[in-house]
């Protein structure tokens, strides 16, 4: 039995869903159903939301709407949203330039420890992706902005096959010495497993302090869940997940969708760690963006809440029926 206490008290979730969830989308989801999406995330107490990327709508057309996106949680109430960081992707200067003109007060760059899938979902090689990096995490310096990194990749690469947590570290170094406050380490396609998962985040912790780690996990093979219970019992605070477990990455074959928020706050809130999330109130979210896709939703913790409430809802109808039929004998 692992000792609870050594687990941390608190963790920090990061919501994927508006953007890893929806840029695999085929069906184009109009801005105003994003918007309402990540109103209903705020209201469940997430406190960091990616909101889109500044990519090339040719690349990720369903993100081509990034600046009304931005207008419009710009125009959102201050009171509402104060407590609330909405970080952007931005693959270069031009990326990063546009959100500031859009309102971002935070990006996020992503670079990967494959060359086959750099060149896949960025078109240049590792190194290269790094050089475009280098202006951005200058200009962000001086605008004081907070800059994320993402490393891709990092339990294995759907054309390179196993990567090594070797390549990792190095990226993931870089990354955090040219000024990412924050590392983040995806699991792409979702074959990792526990025991790599310690294995990686042994070796990259000796190059990034574990605080300063995040996981993102894609649940392919129905791992991500126990890949976070490692990943806690090393200490590690930060992670990335989607509501409804959305997700996937349009230049990462067979990558399915993110491990589903709710089926996070469910596992932490059964460890008696803090995430600060409304559980129902999340699942309003999973529910509402699952229905207008017109798909399951990928959360079993939502679809169990669901289901009860449903149950619920019946039994007390059912109540007030035979209440009523009572009244009416009694009369
Ligand atoms: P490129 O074609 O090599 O770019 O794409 P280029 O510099 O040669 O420019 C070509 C055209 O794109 C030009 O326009 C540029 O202005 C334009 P044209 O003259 O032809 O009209 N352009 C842009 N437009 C808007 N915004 C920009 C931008 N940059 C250039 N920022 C590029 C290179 C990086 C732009 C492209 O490959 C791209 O957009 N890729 C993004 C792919 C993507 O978003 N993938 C998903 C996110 S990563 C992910 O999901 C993984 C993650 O979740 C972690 C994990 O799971 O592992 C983070
Ligand atoms: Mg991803």
């Amino acid at each position: 039995m692992p000792n609870l206490n050594q687990l941390p008290k608190q963790v920090k979730i990061i919501e994927v869903g508006v953007r890893d969830g929806l840029q695999n989308e085929s069906t184009l989801v109009p801005t105003e159903v994003k918007v309402e999406l990540i109103k209903k995330l705020v209201v469940s107490g997430l406190s960091v939301i990616e909101a889109t990327s500044f990519v090339s709508p040719k690349w990720v057309p369903q993100l081509a709407d990034q600046n009304e996106v931005m207008q419009q949680l710009v125009g959102l109430d201050d009171a509402m949203t104060h407590r609330v960081r909405f970080p952007v992707l931005t693959p270069n200067l031009k990326g990063f330039e546009n959100a500031i003109a859009a309102g971002a007060k935070e990006v996020a760059v992503f670079a990967a420890a494959s060359e086959s899938f750099s060149q896949k979902n960025i078109n240049c090689s590792i190194e290269q992706s790094i050089e475009r990096f280098d202006p951005i995490f200058k200009r962000a310096k001086e605008l004081n902005i907070p800059v994320r990194g993402y490393v891709s990749c990092v339990l294995g690469c759907p054309y390179e096959g196993d990567i090594s947590a070797e390549k990792v570290a190095l990226v993931a170094e870089k990354l955090y010495q040219y000024g990412s406050y924050e590392i983040s380490l995806g699991d792409t396609i979702g074959v990792g497993t526990p025991g790599k998962t310690k294995a990686l985040l042994e070796r990259v912790a000796k190059v990034v302090p574990i605080e300063k780690l995040a996981v993102h996990f894609h649940d392919t093979y129905g791992q991500a869940l126990a890949n976070i219970y490692a990943a806690l019992q090393m200490g590690l605070t930060n992670i990335d997940s989607s509501v409804a477990g959305l997700g996937g990455c349009p230049y990462a074959k067979g990558a399915s969708g993110n491990v589903a928020t709710e089926d996070v706050v469910y596992l932490l809130n059964g460890l008696a760690i803090t995430s600060d999330i409304d559980l129902d109130k999340l699942v309003d979210a999973g529910d509402y963006i699952s229905k207008f896709l017109n798909k399951e939703n990928g959360s079993k913790v939502a679809r169990a809440i669901l289901s009860n409430r449903k149950n619920s809802n019946r039994k007390n109808s059912n109540k007030k029926n035979s209440n009523r039929k009572n009244q009416e004998l009694i009369f």
